[in-house]
Order: C-alpha cells, then structure tokens, then sequence
C-alpha cells in the first residue's frame, strides 16, 4: 500500500478486554491521526495500559477491531505491528545486556542495519545524559537510566505510532524535559503519539488532544479548551476529577 496520509493512523471499534470476568474495557472507540499526541488519562485500574496493550497487538481484544495505518492488527499482525512504537509501564533489559548491547540487539529484531541508527542513537544518548552507563551492564541501571535507555531504542526502526506507558516515571527533571522536546520533535514529523500519565501539567503541556478513561469506557475526548468548557472548571486538576468522577 502506497504512504496515505488521509488514512487515519488509528482506528479501535467497540474495543473490549474481558479478564476472568472483569470488564477491564468497555468499548472503546478511537481516532488517532498522524502529527497528534493523544494523552489518556484515567483513575489507577481504569484500564490506560490494557488498552495500550492491545494496540500494541500484546493482548488479544475479546471484541471488537483495531486497525493500523488501514491494516486489521488481527488479520496481519506482523504488518500493523512494523509501524508500532510501544514503551511499557516497566522498563525491562535484560541485565546480562550492556544498555548498547539492548540498543543492537533490538535493532536485530527490526532488521534495522547499523549504519542506519548509529548516528541517531549517539544523539540520543547524548540528549539524555547516558553518557558511560551505555556500556555497563542494565542489571546495575536506575529505573529512571532503564527508561532512557528504552526511550532511544523505541525510535531505532522509525515507527509511526508510539504508544508510552507513563514516560515520566522515574525521570528527572532534565530527562523529562528532553522527553517533552522529542515527543514534540516527532508529532512535527507527523508521527502519531499515544500517552498514558498521571500528570497532568504534563498532559496539558503536550497533548494535542486527551481522553479521560474511567471503569474501561471512554468519558471525554478532545481538546483541552473543549474539557474546560464540558466541566465548567478551570484548572486543569479540577477538569480531570469532575470528568473521571462524574
Ligand atoms: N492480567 C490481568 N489479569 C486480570 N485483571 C487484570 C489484568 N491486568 C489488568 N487487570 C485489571 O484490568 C483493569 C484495568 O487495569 P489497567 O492496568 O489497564 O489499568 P490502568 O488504567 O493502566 O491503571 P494504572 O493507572 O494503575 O496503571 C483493572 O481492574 C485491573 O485490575
Ligand atoms: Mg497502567
């Protein structure tokens, strides 16, 4: 399929995830464009990272579609999949791996040749402070380093839906600033980004749009001005709470 910017990056109809019983989502219906950051927002269990997951094609929906760039995740997987960034809650490296090692292992799997990322990488790792630690073994990593380290490699095969689990956590300061910048960076390029957090200055900074997620069903989606007129409140703690509660 020839690059079509008019098809929508992506499309979930009436998604929903059963565990055991429990309804973690409902039936969730989202358009995601490209040059969007999409900010989900949503009380703790209101289902942020099954619903991540199952764009990411990691859990299989009890019902309903997702559709990536025009292609069914569920009918080519590997296809949908190429286009997919996807960032978890918990930063995971194998700890006998050097944070490079990761970096050229990950590659490996996306068949992306070294002369191809090396000199974007080497950026990167100079953005966030890497420094050293690039060539120490991940078992002796920060959280916060694990999740830089994972931040470089989730831009080494180019993908155009990111999808980040709670970016913040675990940064300092400096680091989230640079994450700020480089989702910034990405959403001029026309990627499309998929963010989950529970801050909300942060959210409010970034976000393009933003839903708010409670019990596994969409409350609000839109745009910050849209939330503030919907809510009647003004600040942005204030919109979240009348919303998520309500
Ligand atoms: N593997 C699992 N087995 C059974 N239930 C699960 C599983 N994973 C999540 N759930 C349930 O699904 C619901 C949604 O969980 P989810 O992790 O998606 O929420 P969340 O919005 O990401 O929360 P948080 O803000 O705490 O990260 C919760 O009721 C949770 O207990
Ligand atoms: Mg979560």
């Amino acid at each position: 399929m020839s690059h079509n910017s008019s098809i929508n990056r992506l499309v979930t109809k009436n998604l929903k995830k059963c565990y055991n019983g429990v309804w973690a989502v409902k039936n969730l219906n989202l358009e995601l464009s490209p040059g969007e950051i999409f900010v989900l927002l949503g009380p703790n269990g209101a289902g942020k990272t099954t619903t991540l997951k199952l764009i990411a094609g990691l859990l299989h929906p009890t019902d309903g579609s997702i559709h990536i760039e025009g292609t069914d995740l569920q009918q080519e997987p590997i296809k949908a999949k190429t286009v997919i960034g996807y960032v978890p809650d918990e930063p995971f490296i194998y700890d006998k791996l050097t944070g490079r090692e990761f970096i050229h292992f990950i590659a490996g799997i996306y068949n992306v040749k070294r002369d191809q990322y090396e000199r974007k990488m080497h950026q990167l790792f100079e953005r966030f402070d890497i420094g050293d630690w690039i060539d120490e073994y991940a078992e002796s990593y920060s959280h916060g380093m694990k999740q830089k380290v994972i931040m470089c490699q989730l831009l080494l095969h180019d993908p155009n839906l990111i999808l980040i689990d709670e970016p913040l956590v675990g940064l300092d300061p400096k680091s989230g600033k640079t994450v700020r910048e480089l989702f910034f960076e990405l959403r001029n390029e026309g990627k499309t980004l998929l963010i989950c957090t529970h801050t909300l200055s942060f959210a409010k900074e970034i976000a393009s749009r933003i839903g708010i997620i409670s019990h596994g069903e969409l409350k609000f989606t839109g745009t910050f001005e849209e939330l503030a007129a919907i809510s009647g409140a003004n600040d942005i703690e204030n919109m979240y709470l009348k919303l998520s509660e309500g």
